[in-house]
């Protein structure tokens, strides 16, 4: 099977965590998209959804999928997303498509994360995939500098504004052994807005997109 068909394997198994007559939490990303596009099959069968950018805001309108405000919402049973890397522990590098602080903050707000990602995404441990943090743009090259401290080599991405007006850096060059420390450690930064790394609040469920079938893991 193809990268392109394991995404879509699991983005179709992930149907089955939808809460009819709810909101869906929705994420951003080629794997999302397939999401969305399996979402507007049953858009009868659910009250609506939270996008987590607005290019998905976008995608779910465009299929007749009415779209709440987070802060008219309270009740979000399940958000839905990719991930550019995963661990067995079910934490995460997100943010490669930037859209990580809104992803951050409606996968805070839902009771379950399932996190829907091809085989290529499980690793041992978090890094290769360069760490994206979303920072206020006055404060680049200080919290460059602190990342520098912390083990990272970051690198602006080029050309790319966020939803929130920041810009992103992507920090390569990391071995992440302690997600959950680095998280801690890269939210007290003055200036940085949030992480990529999802370790504070783990994926609960991944469906992980492999030859054999769909495999469901758990942190357990
Ligand atoms: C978007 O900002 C990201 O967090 C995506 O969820 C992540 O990059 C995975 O994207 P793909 O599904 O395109 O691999």
């Amino acid at each position: 099977m193809t990268q392109d068909e394991l995404k879509e394997a699991v983005a179709c198994a992930a149907l089955a965590y939808v809460v009819e007559g709810k909101i869906v939490g929705v994420g951003t990303g080629s794997t999302a998209r397939l999401f969305i596009e399996a979402l507007a099959g049953m858009k009868d069968k659910i009250a609506g959804a939270v996008a987590s950018s607005d290019d998905t805001k976008k995608r779910l309108e465009g299929h007749g999928i009415k779209v709440f405000d987070l802060n008219d919402v309270t009740d979000i049973p399940v958000y839905i997303d990719g991930a550019d890397e995963i661990n067995v522990a079910m934490h995460m590098i997100k943010g490669g498509g930037g859209a990580l602080t809104r992803e951050k903050i409606v996968s805070a707000v839902a009771q379950k994360f399932v996190c829907i990602v091809d085989g290529s995404k499980l690793v041992d441990v978090l890094g290769r995939f360069p760490l994206p943090v979303e920072v206020i743009p006055m404060a680049r090259a200080y919290v460059a500098r602190e990342l520098v401290r912390l083990g990272g080599a970051p690198i602006v991405r080029e050309g790319v504004i966020t939803d929130n007006g920041n810009i992103i850096l992507d920090v390569e060059g990391l071995q992440i052994v302690d997600p959950v420390d680095l998280e801690t450690r890269i939210n007290q930064i003055v200036g940085v807005v949030s992480s990529g790394l999802f370790a504070r609040r783990p994926a609960d469920v991944c469906l992980l997109g492999t030859s054999s079938g769909v495999r469901t893991m758990t942190a357990d």
